[in-house]
Protein backbone atom coordinates (compact mmCIF):
# COMPACT_ATOMS: atom_id res chain seq x y z
CA UNK A 1 0.00 0.00 0.00
CA UNK A 2 2.90 2.20 1.14
CA UNK A 3 4.90 0.92 -2.44
CA UNK A 4 1.15 2.56 -4.19
CA UNK A 5 0.91 5.57 -2.57
CA UNK A 6 4.53 6.20 -3.41
CA UNK A 7 4.55 5.00 -6.96
CA UNK A 8 1.39 7.67 -7.46
CA UNK A 9 3.31 10.60 -5.90
CA UNK A 10 6.03 9.94 -8.39
CA UNK A 11 3.83 9.78 -11.12
CA UNK A 12 2.32 12.86 -10.27
CA UNK A 13 5.03 14.69 -9.26
CA UNK A 14 6.82 14.00 -12.86
CA UNK A 15 6.67 16.77 -15.25
CA UNK A 16 4.66 16.64 -18.04
CA UNK A 17 5.92 15.92 -21.52
CA UNK A 18 5.68 18.99 -23.42
CA UNK A 19 3.42 18.27 -26.66
CA UNK A 20 4.24 20.69 -29.08
CA UNK A 21 2.25 21.87 -31.86
CA UNK A 22 -0.39 19.17 -32.51
CA UNK A 23 -3.54 20.04 -35.42
CA UNK A 24 -6.11 22.63 -34.02
CA UNK A 25 -3.64 24.72 -31.09
CA UNK A 26 -3.79 27.97 -31.10
CA UNK A 27 -0.92 30.03 -30.31
CA UNK A 28 0.14 33.30 -29.81
CA UNK A 29 3.97 34.74 -29.53
CA UNK A 30 4.75 38.69 -28.29
CA UNK A 31 8.48 40.28 -28.43
CA UNK A 32 10.50 42.14 -30.28
CA UNK A 33 10.08 42.86 -34.18
CA UNK A 34 13.15 44.97 -35.69
CA UNK A 35 13.01 45.81 -39.38
CA UNK A 36 15.62 46.48 -41.19
CA UNK A 37 15.46 47.91 -44.40
CA UNK A 38 17.99 46.76 -47.45
CA UNK A 39 16.70 50.04 -49.18
CA UNK A 40 17.18 51.17 -52.84
CA UNK A 41 15.18 54.35 -54.83
CA UNK A 42 15.48 56.10 -57.84
CA UNK A 43 17.64 58.95 -57.85
CA UNK A 44 16.39 61.55 -55.37
CA UNK A 45 16.95 65.17 -57.30
CA UNK A 46 20.57 64.29 -57.90
CA UNK A 47 21.84 63.12 -54.64
CA UNK A 48 21.77 59.34 -54.43
CA UNK A 49 19.26 56.78 -53.28
CA UNK A 50 16.93 56.94 -49.90
CA UNK A 51 18.40 55.77 -46.54
CA UNK A 52 15.77 54.40 -44.77
CA UNK A 53 16.76 53.29 -41.09
CA UNK A 54 15.95 50.26 -38.63
CA UNK A 55 13.50 50.67 -36.07
CA UNK A 56 11.85 47.79 -33.08
CA UNK A 57 8.28 47.28 -32.54
CA UNK A 58 6.21 45.02 -30.45
CA UNK A 59 5.32 42.27 -32.70
CA UNK A 60 2.30 39.70 -32.16
CA UNK A 61 1.90 36.71 -34.14
CA UNK A 62 -1.07 34.43 -34.23
CA UNK A 63 -0.67 30.97 -35.32
CA UNK A 64 -3.15 28.18 -35.58
CA UNK A 65 -2.38 24.25 -36.64
CA UNK A 66 -4.45 23.00 -39.58
CA UNK A 67 -1.90 19.71 -38.35
CA UNK A 68 0.78 18.40 -36.64
CA UNK A 69 3.09 20.09 -39.28
CA UNK A 70 0.77 22.75 -40.94
CA UNK A 71 0.50 26.17 -39.71
CA UNK A 72 -1.22 29.56 -40.45
CA UNK A 73 0.42 32.71 -39.51
CA UNK A 74 -0.77 36.15 -38.83
CA UNK A 75 1.78 38.80 -37.91
CA UNK A 76 0.95 42.48 -36.29
CA UNK A 77 2.92 44.71 -34.77
CA UNK A 78 2.53 48.19 -33.15
CA UNK A 79 3.60 50.70 -35.96
CA UNK A 80 7.44 50.97 -37.20
CA UNK A 81 8.36 54.33 -37.30
CA UNK A 82 11.61 55.05 -39.89
CA UNK A 83 13.72 57.96 -40.61
CA UNK A 84 14.30 58.61 -44.70
CA UNK A 85 16.60 60.88 -45.93
CA UNK A 86 19.35 61.15 -48.10
CA UNK A 87 23.43 60.70 -47.59
CA UNK A 88 24.21 63.99 -48.19
CA UNK A 89 21.56 65.52 -46.23
CA UNK A 90 20.78 63.41 -43.38
CA UNK A 91 17.25 62.97 -42.32
CA UNK A 92 14.32 65.13 -44.04
CA UNK A 93 11.18 62.74 -43.23
CA UNK A 94 9.74 59.87 -40.99
CA UNK A 95 7.39 57.80 -41.94
CA UNK A 96 5.53 55.53 -39.84
CA UNK A 97 4.22 52.06 -41.62
CA UNK A 98 2.11 48.54 -40.40
CA UNK A 99 3.23 45.17 -42.12
CA UNK A 100 0.33 42.64 -41.53
CA UNK A 101 1.70 39.20 -42.79
CA UNK A 102 -0.41 36.24 -43.46
CA UNK A 103 2.16 33.06 -44.07
CA UNK A 104 1.77 29.15 -44.60
CA UNK A 105 4.00 27.27 -42.57
CA UNK A 106 5.34 23.93 -42.35
CA UNK A 107 6.93 22.61 -38.66
CA UNK A 108 9.61 19.71 -39.17
CA UNK A 109 9.61 16.80 -36.26
CA UNK A 110 6.68 15.78 -34.55
CA UNK A 111 3.92 17.11 -32.04
CA UNK A 112 6.50 15.49 -28.96
CA UNK A 113 9.67 17.55 -30.17
CA UNK A 114 10.99 19.91 -27.44
CA UNK A 115 12.64 22.01 -30.54
CA UNK A 116 10.16 22.81 -33.41
CA UNK A 117 11.80 24.52 -36.96
CA UNK A 118 9.35 25.93 -39.28
CA UNK A 119 9.55 27.36 -42.84
CA UNK A 120 7.26 30.03 -43.92
CA UNK A 121 6.05 31.74 -47.41
CA UNK A 122 2.91 34.02 -48.04
CA UNK A 123 1.80 37.43 -48.49
CA UNK A 124 2.52 41.07 -46.74
CA UNK A 125 0.44 43.84 -47.47
CA UNK A 126 2.40 47.12 -46.25
CA UNK A 127 0.40 50.21 -45.56
CA UNK A 128 2.20 53.81 -44.67
CA UNK A 129 1.15 56.57 -42.96
CA UNK A 130 1.91 59.94 -40.71
CA UNK A 131 4.56 60.67 -43.54
CA UNK A 132 6.15 63.75 -42.64
CA UNK A 133 9.21 66.17 -43.90
CA UNK A 134 10.75 67.48 -40.67
CA UNK A 135 12.30 70.70 -40.60
CA UNK A 136 15.68 69.92 -42.74
CA UNK A 137 12.89 68.62 -45.31
CA UNK A 138 10.52 71.82 -45.12
CA UNK A 139 13.65 74.13 -45.55
CA UNK A 140 14.89 72.50 -48.63
CA UNK A 141 11.58 73.64 -50.20
CA UNK A 142 9.87 69.87 -49.78
CA UNK A 143 6.31 69.21 -49.12
CA UNK A 144 3.09 67.19 -49.94
CA UNK A 145 5.13 63.53 -49.00
CA UNK A 146 2.94 60.25 -49.57
CA UNK A 147 4.31 56.73 -49.63
CA UNK A 148 2.01 54.07 -51.60
CA UNK A 149 0.79 50.80 -50.00
CA UNK A 150 2.68 47.40 -51.12
CA UNK A 151 1.59 43.98 -51.49
CA UNK A 152 4.62 41.06 -51.71
CA UNK A 153 5.78 38.10 -50.98
CA UNK A 154 7.38 37.24 -47.85
CA UNK A 155 9.10 34.34 -46.39
CA UNK A 156 10.46 33.26 -43.36
CA UNK A 157 12.61 30.37 -41.20
CA UNK A 158 11.87 29.91 -37.37
CA UNK A 159 12.42 28.25 -33.84
CA UNK A 160 10.18 27.18 -31.46
CA UNK A 161 11.36 25.43 -28.12
CA UNK A 162 9.14 24.17 -25.92
CA UNK A 163 9.16 25.30 -22.42
CA UNK A 164 6.26 23.07 -20.55
CA UNK A 165 2.52 22.74 -22.35
CA UNK A 166 1.66 26.45 -22.60
CA UNK A 167 4.68 28.31 -23.09
CA UNK A 168 7.58 28.51 -25.71
CA UNK A 169 11.01 30.63 -26.91
CA UNK A 170 10.56 31.94 -30.09
CA UNK A 171 13.02 33.51 -32.72
CA UNK A 172 12.55 33.47 -36.54
CA UNK A 173 13.80 35.44 -39.55
CA UNK A 174 11.22 37.09 -42.33
CA UNK A 175 12.32 38.27 -45.79
CA UNK A 176 9.53 41.14 -46.88
CA UNK A 177 9.34 41.82 -50.47
CA UNK A 178 8.28 45.72 -50.13
CA UNK A 179 8.29 47.77 -52.92
CA UNK A 180 6.62 51.59 -53.29
CA UNK A 181 6.43 54.98 -54.30
CA UNK A 182 7.34 57.89 -52.76
CA UNK A 183 5.70 60.93 -54.14
CA UNK A 184 6.70 64.89 -52.98
CA UNK A 185 7.25 67.85 -54.17
CA UNK A 186 10.46 69.46 -54.54
CA UNK A 187 9.89 73.76 -54.43
CA UNK A 188 6.13 72.52 -56.63
CA UNK A 189 7.62 70.15 -58.94
CA UNK A 190 6.15 66.61 -58.58
CA UNK A 191 8.78 63.72 -57.80
CA UNK A 192 7.43 60.26 -58.01
CA UNK A 193 10.31 57.92 -56.41
CA UNK A 194 10.40 54.26 -56.86
CA UNK A 195 11.89 53.43 -53.54
CA UNK A 196 12.42 49.37 -52.28
CA UNK A 197 12.49 48.37 -48.64
CA UNK A 198 12.59 44.89 -48.86
CA UNK A 199 13.23 44.21 -45.27
CA UNK A 200 14.95 41.52 -43.17
CA UNK A 201 12.60 41.23 -39.97
CA UNK A 202 13.82 39.64 -36.56
CA UNK A 203 11.82 38.25 -34.19
CA UNK A 204 12.59 37.25 -30.60
CA UNK A 205 9.67 36.18 -28.80
CA UNK A 206 7.73 34.29 -26.05
CA UNK A 207 4.78 32.15 -27.12
CA UNK A 208 1.83 30.85 -25.23
CA UNK A 209 -0.53 28.19 -26.16
CA UNK A 210 -4.17 28.71 -25.28
NI1 LIG B 1 11.34 44.22 -53.83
Amino acid sequence: MKVAALALALVASMPVVASAHQAGDFFMRAGTATVRPTEGSDNVLGLGSFDVNNNTQLGLTFTWMATDNVGIELLAATPFRHKVGLAATGTLATVRQLPPTLMAQYYFFDSNSKIRPYIGAGINYTTFFDTDFNQTGRDAGLSDLSVKDSWGMAGQVGLDYEIDQNWMLNMSVWYMDIDTEVKFKANGQQQNINTRIDPWVFFFGIGYRF
